[in-house]
């Protein structure tokens, strides 16, 4: 898979893509991401990539037409399954929307800042958008580090387990079961006896139950998507 992320600050992605899991799927060639710095798709002297918006009112938007020259050359070289915009009021991110982006092939993401973009960016250039939850960010780039890791750990061959993402939180709506590992007891606090007693199909009887005692306190509203 490939991923093009446009921004104006790329210093804010270099970090989370370069360790652990991420870092993986990129040694094995399973994910190339590329940044692109939105500023070097200014005409302008200055770089300007944001203007006050028509109307009046507080806080600059972001132009069309850096935006428009990015997404423009990029396509010049791949086609696209999707041009996304991270913003608060997208489509909510959940394992679902994950595991649909994590079967595209290449993808576009496009980080916003300020008071947003332009609206004809979203009604002409863009395909989805996507809010990593209800509170609003200083800018889009720190969800779209969240989004590229939901994705980027469900390509195949990322993960050293095939079936760890399978087991995950939320792919069945179920909040994963507790885990624990050694020593079996730790200050008198014990290790439920059914996970050291070696009983492989009671011990995935109790797992299943537990997932679902969890998500019932927890998470009752996953429970409410399977009526
Ligand atoms: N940009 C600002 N806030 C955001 C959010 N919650 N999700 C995605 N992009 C954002």
């Amino acid at each position: 898979m490939h991923i093009d992320i446009i921004t104006v600050v790329p210093e804010l992605l270099e970090s989370p893509f370069s360790h652990s899991i991420m870092k993986r799927a990129s040694d094995k060639g399973l994910l190339t991401i590329a940044l692109h710095n939105l500023r070097n798709y200014s005409k302008n002297n200055y770089k300007q990539v944001d203007d006050y918006q028509y109307g009046g009112g507080a806080g600059m938007v972001m132009m069309i037409e850096p935006i428009d020259r990015c997404i423009s050359e990029l396509k010049e070289k791949r086609d696209y399954d999707e041009v996304i915009y991270l913003s608060p009021d997208g489509e909510l991110l959940n394992q679902k929307v994950a595991n649909y982006l994590s079967l595209q092939k290449n993808l576009i993401l496009l980080c916003g800042h300020y008071k947003g973009v332009d609206e004809r960016v979203r009604e002409h250039l863009i395909t989805k958008e996507i809010s990593i939850g209800n509170y609003v960010l200083s800018g889009g780039e720190l969800a779209a580090a969240v989004l590229v890791d939901s994705i980027g750990r469900l390509l195949p061959g990322v993960l050293n387990n095939e079936t760890s993402a399978l087991e995950d939180s939320f792919q069945d709506n179920l909040i994963a079961p507790p885990v624990y590992t050694r020593p079996a007891e730790y200050k008198g606090w014990k290790v439920p006896d059914i996970l050291t007693s070696g009983n492989t199909p009671k011990i995935a009887e109790w797992r299943a139950e537990q997932s679902f005692i969890r998500t019932k306190k927890r998470r009752p509203d996953l429970l409410k998507e399977h009526e």
